[in-house]
Formats: C-alpha cells, structure tokens, sequence
C-alpha cells in the first residue's frame, strides 16, 4: 500500500507504508526495521514520494507532496550533503552546519551571486541580499530581511554574512565606511554577547542594522537599532554560562600593562564572574600564551572551552583593533576597559550587618575596603561617598518636619547589595548604549541616504525552567513578530488572491492577536499591571500576580503555573508565576524579580555620585539617565520597550521584507546530526509548514501592469506604446514564452508560480539593457503574431472564395430540382395514367392469346377485342388533346376503361376456367403451403413482441420504484430539512468548536513538546500523561454506532473484516463488517485525496467524478434507517469523460450494488482494455461509497437490468457472481 511519513516523536517522520485501515486511523509498518510499527490518526500521516527518496529540491515548492514529513525529508537530506539552505518559496530556510563548508562564503561565492534572481544559483542567504538589494532598486522602497530562529539557530552567523555581501558589492567605493559596519559586529558580540548553555556565542541583545545606500545605490552609511540588553547576566551568570564576552576577552588577551593598571586577575577572583564558567575560549597556540595568573582553578583543571569562531585572546585584539578603526583614540579605548574593569571590582564590595548602627543598617565588609578602593578609583569617584551612597540612601521627607529636609537612610545588607548591583548594571548597561552610539556616529547617513537595508537580528522564542522577566519581553516581541509573519506572508497574500480573483484555497493559522493584547493592551494589559503596581506605596510581587490572574481569570491564553506540564513549575503558588500560552507553546514566568527588572533607575544618592565622577566616560554615561524622579512619572523598561518594538514593527511595515528561517539540527552544538523532531518543531514555530500549505497553490512573485508598463514606457517604440498595460505585459510574457500555469492574470497584475523567480526577476530587472532586450523580444513577438495574423487573414479569404463557388454549383441543384419537381406535379397524372392504359394493351394480348386458345366463339371474341382496342386509342387520344382536363376526369376515364377490359376479361376467364381447373388446384396447394409459412413467422414476432412488453414493464416497474423512492426520499427530505437547517447549524458551530479545538491540541502539543525538552535539558520531570487526544465527531458517532450495535467491530484489522465478508455465512455480522469496511476506505480515500499528487490530477478515481461529487454535496444527515433494502440487486449504468478530456471520447461505467455496497464494477475506457473489479478483491480500487451516498438510484436513467449488466460482464469475460452470504471458503 501507499508510501507515508509517519510522525514519530525523536526523527519527526519515519518512511513506512500503510497496512491495515482501522477506526482511529492507520497502522504503519517502517520501512526501518528498527523503528516499531504504529497506529497512527490520518492528521499524523503523509503521503511520500516512492521512487526518488533520496531527490532533493531547493525549492521545497518543487516537491512532489508538499506536507510536512517531505519538507523535514528534504531538510535533512540536503543537511547531510551540506546544502544547508533551501527555500519555502521566497522565504530563507537555514540550517546551522555548525562547521565551515568550504567556499560557502569565499568571495568568488560573492561574485557568482550578484544580480543572479533568487532561483538561479543555489539557495544562499547572498540570494537573498541580493534580491533585497534589487527590489529596493526596483520599486524604491527601503527593505527588511528579518532572521528568526531560537538560541543558536546561527541568526547572528546570517546577519553577518548579509551585510558582508552588502558591503563587499557596494560598499567598495565607500572607503573606510565598509569597513567600519563590518568592524560594529565584534565591538558588539564582545560587550553583549555570551556563552549560553544553548549558544557559545549568544547574542543578549537584540539588534536592527541598517545599511543606507545613497541615490547611485552604493553603501552611504548606517544605523544600529538595539534592544534589550540582558542585564542580570553581568552580577550573576548561572551554572555553565558566563557573563558577557568582554570580562574574558579583557582578562585572557589585554596585553599585562593594561592589566595590572586595571587590577584584572582571574575570572574566579570576581564575585560577578565565579558564580558561572570561568573557563575561557581559546585554540591550543593562544592557551600556550595563558599564565598560571590569569587562569582560573576551573581552566586550569579543565582546561580551556573550545569554540570554532571564539578565541578570548585573540579576539580582544580584534575588538581593540575594531574600536581604533571605528574612531576611538587609545584615551577612548582605556575609558571604556577601565569601565568594564570598574563594574568587576564593584562586584568585589561585599557589605555586613553594621554593629554599631541601631537601626539594622550596614556597612562594607572591611576585608573588602581594597576592592571599594580600586573600583572607586577606576570610577573617578570618592571612596568615601561611594561608601556612603552604597551603605545608604538619601530620602526627602514629604510629611513630618520640615518638607523637604533630607535624610540618610541607612541600607540593610540585602539592600545594599542590590544598591550595588543596581549600580554594576546602569554602568554596563550605558557603556553598552554608549558604544552602539559610538559606532553610529562612526556610519552615519543622514545627508546622502536613500534607501536602506535593515537587517533583523533579534532573539527567537525562549523558554527555560526559570523565566523571568527578559524572556517575556522577548516572547512578547516574538509573538509581534510572529503576527506580522503571518499578516505578510498568510493574510495578506490570502486577502490579494482573493481580490485578483485567483482563487486559490483558503489557508488557516491561529491568530494571535489574543496573546498580543494580554501582554500590551492599554488598561489590563500584563506590562500596564506591572507599572501600575511599581505606583503603589508597596509594590509586591504576589499582588502583581494575583491582579493578572484577577483581570484574565477566563482567557484561555493564559493560565496558573500548577496547569504547566512540567512538575517543577507546578509546585509554584498561584501568586508566584504565570502560564503564557504563546504561538510556539507555553512558558512559566516566575513573578518574583518582575518589578525590580522592570525599573533600571537608580536610586537619587548614587545616581548623584555617578553624575559627579571625575572619569569622563562616566559622567556621560549618566548625562541624560532615567534617575528615579518620582513613582508616578518614570519610564519603566517594559513600557521603553514596548515603544520600541511599536517603532520596529512600524519600519518593518513600511519596508519590502525578506524573511530568512534559521533551524538548530541539534541541541548539542556539533556537526553532522540532524534531530528531526527538534527541527520539526522549529519549522512548525516559523509557520513554515502554514506557508507550505499555502505555496501549494499560491503565487510568490507578482507585478502591477501599470509598474510594469511604467517602467518600460520610455523604452517602448510608439508603436507599443499604444498598447494597454495588461495587453503589453501579455505580450511581453508570451514573448519570454512562459507557459500559461506558471502565471496567471489578476485583475490589476500578473503572478508567478514558485520556482519561477528567475523569468519573473528577468522582467523586474530595470536596468536599461535588460529592458532594451526585452522591449526587443516583445516586438519581435508582436511581428511575428501580426504576420501569423495576416497569414490566417489570406486563408480565410482563400476559404471563403472555395465556399463561394460550392454554393454556385449547389444552387443549381437546387434549381434543377425544384423545376423538375414542378413538372412532375402539372404533367405527372396524365403521363401516369397514359403509361397505365397502355398497359391495358397488354391485358389485350392476353385475351387475344386466351380468344385462340378458345374453341368456340373465337371470331365474335376477336371483334369485341378489336372494338375494345379502338375505343383504348380513343380515351388516350383524348387525354392527351385535353390539356385541361382535371386528374378525377382521368381517374373516371381510366376506371371506365379498366371496367371494360376488366369484365372483357373475366368472361374470358370464365370461359377457361374449365380448361384451367386442373393446373387451379395445384396452384392452391402452393398457396396452403405460404401461408403455413407465413403462420409461423407471426408466431415468432408475437413471441418477440410478448418479451419486449415484458422488458417494458419490468423497466416501468423500475421506473415507479424510482418514483416511489424519490417520492418516499422526497417526503424525508422535506422532513429532514428543517432537521438539516437545525444539523448544519449546529455543525457550523461544531466545525467552529472543533477547529479550536484543533488549535488548542496544536497548542498542546507543542505546550508538551517544549517541555519534554526542558525536562530532557534540566532533567526535570513532566506530567505523565501524554496530551489527551480528543477523538474526532465523526469516530465518536461511529463508535457509538458500534457499541449500540451487535458486534464491536473497532478492534478488528481491515484484513480481517474482508475475510469476514468474504466468508462469513452470518447475514448481520456481515452486514455489519461490509458497513465498517466502507467507511474505513472512505476515511482513507478523503486522506489519499488530500494528500495528491500535484501534478496528476485526480489519479485513481474510483467512480465518476460526477457520482463523487453529488455524493460530495448531499448532506451527512445522521443515518437513518436506509430506504434502500439492504438484500435488493441493483445495476446501473453511468457514462464518464475524464476531466479536461476529449468529451467525444466517453467511458461507460457499471456498477452492480449488492444491498448498500459495490459488488462488481465494470470500466469501459475508450482507449484501454475493459476494467473488471469485484469486491472482496479490488476494493481499493473501487467505489467505496453506499449506494445511497452515490445517489445513483436518484439518477433518471442510471439503473439497468440485471441481464444487461451481465450481458456486458460475460462479454468481457467476468465470471460468476456469489453472494458474500453465499460463499464458503
Ligand atoms: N553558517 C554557519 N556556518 C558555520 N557555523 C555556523 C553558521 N551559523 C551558525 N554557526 C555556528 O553556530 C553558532 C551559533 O550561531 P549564532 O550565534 O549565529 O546563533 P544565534 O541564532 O544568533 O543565537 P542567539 O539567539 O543565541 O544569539 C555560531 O557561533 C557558529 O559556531
Ligand atoms: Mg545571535
């Protein structure tokens, strides 16, 4: 049987094939005898390509079946042939090699890529600069290449390879400014990127880079937008993570000067760096270069962290390198180490409780004095105030004494840690912001910029054991990203198709919009709650929490941490956590450091201190700092980030955008693994298997006929430019010579199939030489269709000239005939009756004859002859002369005549009849023996006549049967309509229900699959249960039928229940398995049809169209007890053409119904052998409808004679037929 996918929980698909059909679905035995075989719903199946397993496509549009199992197929496949990219029709897909492949990125791979349409070369991120390159050229508009993917998908790799291809194209005649937006990636990776459990080298920010070219389209400058930078990560890396590269970097490769100046030792010698790895990133060569002092008691013993693109020592000379080349002088350089130094050694202050102070306050611990000593130096500050501002805070009284005095407010220890903190990340965090301004003052383009690039890199999806607050500011950008996915790519494009008529069918996706507004909605929004309750008097986590769980008790999105599926969060109070279920499944955030995260402002002492420093750097830092001015006025980050993204997802608009998909193979960060499921689940969250869908039938590439015509026009002869723009852009793609189904015409442009990028890029291409040739190509198309024109012109003068002559030559006919015909009427009876009389002379000679034979009266005989003769001539003579003379005078004449020698005659005879009586006799005999013969052929005719009649009534018998169905069905329908209204309703709210439902299963199951892979990262436990798979309405009926029923047939195989039929000498059990095995083909030829292969059209159709499709359309009332006797033979008849065939050329189809189901069908196919099916052998190829669904017993004319369908099956050599009940084994 069929060759499927089959979903499996580790590789994502399995190949196998389908064995047996059962209630739930199918069972599918693995190709790989290493996998078991499974029961899987139909949902979990899909079609696979047989021959040509191991083909893969760049597009994935091209293959043959386009579901899921054969985009993972195809994925994989190329992975193992290191051809790491394929498309989704225009959109990028990425697979992290986590190796250099050779040349993939060298600049020949650069060269061959330029102006090459997408399609034309292999997939690569290059194509996809430069398709963003020339579209900006081509319809003016600023572009957006957005890179999604999770941590460690290779977004940042993409990112930069992009705008390396930008820069090296056409950036060469920019001078230094290539250089320097190539110089910002690793000034930026070295100050906020990470190693990660997920990603040695992980970006903690999220960044847009804009690359601005200037009107003759070379780079002109650039801009860096960034978001969110990680910032507990720089007092408190976690278990295998480290803190931002720079700490290392600065450690492992700042020449020793720099580090003795800065106090720099060890990674475990700081407080904000041993809590994590301490291990650096080098080769072996720079690991040499390592002293026992800068290494940690970790690297010492476990030496160093290995890494294909990471080296701390070596990297921190790029990045001093970079920083030079980006304008800052050496002063410059020293400022910003010294900073990053700074924050270290502030993290070395630690505080004990003050013994002398009464009201619990604290004081620095006095082992730690050198480190406030240090830090306070590096920072330009006073020890001692740093001391005070960090021991205690200033507060101004609103009530009580004077308003206004100011009074110290000693610190308790855990506040003064938090002071501290507070303090190491404002200062990271503004040197970070300071750098980015730096490097954007480096590139700038505001003079000369036209257009530009904007490439986005950004964090996808995050989910961890512990989520905080970064990770929902991150998955609440994600969610906005992935509405604007689905918006371009799937409502948009559905909305356009539908306005240009092209109908194409409808795709659904889940909106998630509801997700959206949970978090950002004005009044109860989750980021609206949090700042309110920063407002209060007593901001408390629990109450924040509550307040979200009070305002959003019945959205389904959200839900209480106890409803995750992962044990761990579900021993969280309801006052501690929420659930969000998101797009790519659901997250556990934990409450409790919301409000600190969400408020960066420092409080007014040490915001005071930081503005006095006398270290430069410093006091710009803090120039224009968000110090806490009041409850009620400060910008919290949620709400900054929120009017940044607002600002985002308004550029990304306005722009052309590009999406590129970036997929992780493993979790494990090495080469050569392909983890289906992993990647499958990736895929799914990008909404690439939605757009596949949609692709299936969609149109990526499209262009205006006006855009187009206008962008020709000053390149059109006169002679074109007349022409309509559609009628032009007609021409133009007949004169490509396209073939019709890889456009189409909408009604105001034209669309391309996938794959066809390359004809379509051609067209698009501006360039004055491509639109000369092309302009040249239409001409020549329009002179040769005049000429074929003109050539069909003079044919037809040519024909017309040949018909001419034919009516000539007919005309006469005509007339000859009519003529003749008119003298046939005037002189017709005359001559007639002349010829007639003449006859009569005839008559004559036999009297004259008989007058000799006679012995007697001989003579007298001869006189009346003659007289008779005379007066003969005689009424000629007058007939003839009397032109006038009316036909009933003619008919008289002749009468009179024929008397005469009628009566001359039977005396005659009279008198022979003596002699004659002998020979009379014998003649008579002759006669008897005729009319025996005569007797008998009427005989036979009356027989024939009998049967006739007796087909005749059998087929009105058969007739008023029909009428009374239909008259019966007629009664019921009328009865069941109301019920159907009422069904059909209730239906459309089922449908609905069920296709949330879908949803939510969808949600589940991804909810379940996110956390399966938290439990296998963390070694957490997960609810046991897998997710509850609701059964679908139409197997719950089922089964209820069944369980009401005799016999619960659910747990029998497919085989088993033909063997039964087959067999069985049980008339109900047998009834029973026919029903259950024709509903389970039905199940499966619905899935066959769904699952189809594009190319070949209705394949294997296993009754006419026109039967599938009545029975398609007739209402799925619940069944009823059938009109149709279930013991009845009947036979029909139905002629078919096959879809876009020669309609001249009609088949005949029979079919043989016994009771509800085929027994034996017949196909007579004009040009192939007859086709003989019977059940219990051919079923699969077989109509599998009841006859009651075929409505063929509704059809006026379809039902034949038994006879006649058997006539047809013996003359094609069809055996007997035995009933099922009949038949022994
Ligand atoms: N095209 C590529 N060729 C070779 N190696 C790659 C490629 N892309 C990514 N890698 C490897 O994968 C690692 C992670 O990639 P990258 O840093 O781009 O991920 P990311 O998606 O930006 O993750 P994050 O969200 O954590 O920043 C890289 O450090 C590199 O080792
Ligand atoms: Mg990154």
């Amino acid at each position: 049987m069929d060759t499927v996918w089959a979903r499996d929980p580790t590789e994502g698909f399995i190949l196998g094939r389908i064995s047996e059909l059962l209630v739930e679905g199918a069972e599918v035995i693995p190709i790989n005898p290493k996998f078991q075989r499974r029961v899987l719903p139909f949902s979990d199946i899909f079609k696979a390509q047989e021959d040509d397993k191991d083909k893969d496509y760049d597009d994935n549009c091209e293959m043959v079946f386009l579901n899921e199992g054969s985009l993972l197929n195809n994925i994989r496949i190329r992975y193992y042939q290191n051809k790491i990219y394929t498309y989704v029709a225009n959109i990028l897909i990425a697979v992290n090699p986590y190796k250099d492949i050779p040349q993939l990125y060298s600049a020949p791979t650069i060269k061959n890529y330029q102006g090459k349409s997408l399609g034309q070369m292999p997939p690569h991120v290059f194509a996809v600069a430069d398709k963003a390159f020339r579209d900006m050229k081509v319809l003016k508009q600023s572009q957006s290449i957005i890179v999604s993917g999770e941590s460690g998908a290779g977004k940042t790799e993409s990112t930069k390879h992009l705008l390396k291809y930008l820069c090296v194209n056409w950036g060469a005649q920019a001078g230094p400014i290539e250089q320097k937006i190539l110089d910002a990636n690793p000034v930026l990776e070295a100050f906020g990127n990470a190693k990660t459990t997920r990603n040695n080298n992980s970006s903690r920010f999220g960044k847009f880079m804009e690359v601005h070219f200037d009107k003759s389209l070379h780079v002109a400058g650039g801009h860096i937008s960034h978001y969110l930078l990680e910032k507990s990560r720089i007092c408190s890396p976690q278990g295998d993570e480290r803190s931002y590269h720079i700490f290392y970097m600065m450690m492992a490769g700042a020449p020793e000067s720099l580090r003795k100046q800065l106090g720099l030792t060890k990674p475990d010698d700081y407080n904000y760096l041993k809590t994590g790895c301490t291990r650096y990133f080098t080769s072996s060569a720079n690991e040499k270069k390592l002293s026992a002092g800068q290494k940690s008691a970790d690297h010492a013993k476990s030496g160093p962290l290995r890494d294909i693109l990471l080296d701390d020592v070596e990297d921190f000379t790029t990045l001093d390198g970079a920083l030079s080349r980006l304008g800052l002088s050496d002063a410059d350089r020293l400022q910003i180490y010294t900073t990053v130094a700074a924050v270290l050694h502030l993290g070395n202050i630690e505080f004990e409780d003050n013994p002398e102070d009464t009201r619990g306050g604290c004081r620095v611990s006095p082992s730690k004095a050198k480190a406030l000593d240090i830090a306070s130096s590096l920072l330009g500050i006073d020890a001692t105030e740093l001391r005070q501002a960090l021991e205690s805070r200033v507060m101004q009284s609103s009530r009580g004494g004077i308003k206004g005095t100011v009074i110290m407010v000693p610190l308790k220890v855990y506040e003064a840690n938090n002071a501290r903190d507070a303090l190491a990340k404002a200062i990271y965090s503004n040197l970070f912001d300071y750098i980015v301004n730096r490097i954007n003052q480096s590139i700038p383009f505001q003079a000369s910029s036209s257009y530009y690039i904007g490439v986005l890199d950004i964090a996808g999806f995050e989910f961890f054991t512990v989520n905080s607050f970064e990770q929902f500011c991150i998955n609440y950008c994600n969610e906005k990203l992935q509405q604007f996915f689905n918006e371009v790519i799937l409502k948009f494009e559905q909305e356009l198709y539908r306005r240009e008529g092209l109908s194409v069918p409808e795709v659904s996706f889940v909106d998630n919009q509801d997700c959206i507004d949970l978090i950002e909605t004005k009044n109860h929004g989750i980021l609206n709650i949090l700042d309110e309750e920063s407002k209060l008097p007593k901001p408390a986590y629990n109450h924040f929490t509550s307040e979200i769980h009070k305002h959003w008790a019945n959205e389904y999105r959200i839900a209480l941490p106890r409803s995750s599926k992962l044990k761990s969060h579900r021993s969280l109070r309801d006052d501690e956590g929420f659930l969000i279920r998101h797009f790519a499944g659901a997250v556990c955030y934990q409450t409790k450091q919301f409000l600190d995260k969400n408020n960066d402002a420092l409080h007014a002492s040490l915001e005071g201190i930081v503005q006095d420093s006398k270290n430069k750097l410093i006091q710009t830092l803090f120039a224009t700092s968000n110090a806490q001015k009041g409850k009620l006025t400060f910008i919290s980050v949620g709400n900054k980030f929120k009017t940044q993204l607002l600002e985002l997802m308004e550029k990304l608009r306005k722009n052309g955008t590009n999406f590129i998909r970036c997929i992780k193979p493993n979790n494990k960060m090495i080469d050569g693994q392909f983890d289906g499921a992993l990647s499958l689940m990736q895929l799914k969250c990008l909404g690439m298997t939605s757009v596949l869908e949609l692709m299936e039938h969609g149109y990526p590439s499209r262009a205006p006929f006006a855009d187009l015509y206008n962008m020709y026009k000053d390149y059109l002869p006169p002679e074109l430019k007349k022409l309509e723009p559609k009628i032009f852009c007609e021409a133009m793609l007949h004169s490509l010579k396209l073939r019709d189904k890889d456009f189409k015409f909408g009604v105001s442009r034209v669309f391309f199939r996938p794959g066809k990028f390359a004809e379509f890029d051609k067209i698009m291409k501006s360039d004055p030489e491509n639109l000369k040739a092309i302009v040249a190509d239409v001409k020549k198309f329009l002179v040769k269709s005049r000429w074929l024109k003109a050539q069909f012109c003079a044919l037809t003068v040519i024909k017309l000239k040949n018909k001419i002559i034919y009516r000539k030559r007919a005309l006469i006919v005509v007339q000859k005939t009519v003529r003749g015909y008119l003298t046939r009427k005037k002189y017709g009876p005359r001559i007639k009756v002349l010829s007639k009389i003449k006859n009569l002379n005839g008559n004559l000679k036999k009297m004259e004859a008989i007058a000799g034979q006679l012995k007697k009266e001989k003579e007298s005989t001869t006189n009346d002859i003659n007289k008779l003769k005379n007066e003969i001539v005689a009424t000629m003579d007058k007939i003839k002369k009397d032109g006038k003379i009316q036909p009933s005078a003619i008919d008289a004449l002749y009468a009179q005549i024929v008397a005469k020698v009628d009566n001359q005659m039977d005396s005659l005879q009279k008198k022979l009849l003596a002699q004659k009586n002998a020979e009379e006799q014998a003649r008579l005999r002759k006669i008897q023996e005729e009319m025996e013969r005569e007797k008998k052929r009427k005989e036979e005719e009356e027989r024939r006549l009998k049967e006739e009649e007796e087909n005749r009534r059998k087929k009105a018998e058969m007739e008023a049967k029909r009428k009374l169905e239909e008259e019966q069905r007629r009664k019921q329908e009328e009865a069941d309509r109301r019920e159907a209204e009422r069904l059909q309703a209730e239906q459309a709210k089922e449908a609905l229900d069920e296709r949330r439902y879908q949803e939510r299963l969808e949600q589940e199951r991804q909810d379940h699959e996110l956390a399966l892979r938290l439990a296998q990262e963390s070694n957490g436990q997960i609810e046991e249960s897998p997710p509850m798979i609701r059964k679908s309405e139409a197997v719950k009926n089922q089964q209820a039928a069944l369980a009401k029923g005799k016999y619960d047939l659910s747990k029998w195989k497919y085989s088993e229940l033909r063997d039964t039929i087959n067999t069985s000498c049980d008339i109900e059990l047998l009834e029973a398995c026919r029903h259950e095995f024709h509903r389970r083909l039905k199940v499966y030829h619905a899935w066959k049809a769904k699952n189809r292969k594009r190319t070949i059209m209705d394949e294997n159709e296993r009754a006419p169209r026109s039967v599938m499709e009545s029975a398609a359309r007739t209402p799925k009332l619940q069944q009823k007890a059938p009109i149709l006797d279930n013991n009845s033979q009947r036979y029909f008849r139905i002629p078919f053409v096959r879809p876009g065939g020669d309609n001249s050329k009609r088949g005949w189809w029979y079919a043989h119904f016994d009771g509800q189901y085929v027994a034996r069908q017949i196909e007579l196919h004009p040009e192939k052998p007859p086709i003989l099916l019977v059940a219990g052998k051919d079923d699969m190829q077989m109509c599998e409808l009841s006859l009651e669904e075929t409505g063929l017993t509704r059809k006026r004319g379809a039902e034949i004679l038994e006879n006649e369908f058997n006539k047809e099956w013996e003359k094609h050599g069809g055996g007997k037929y035995v009933r099922p009940a009949d038949r022994k084994q």
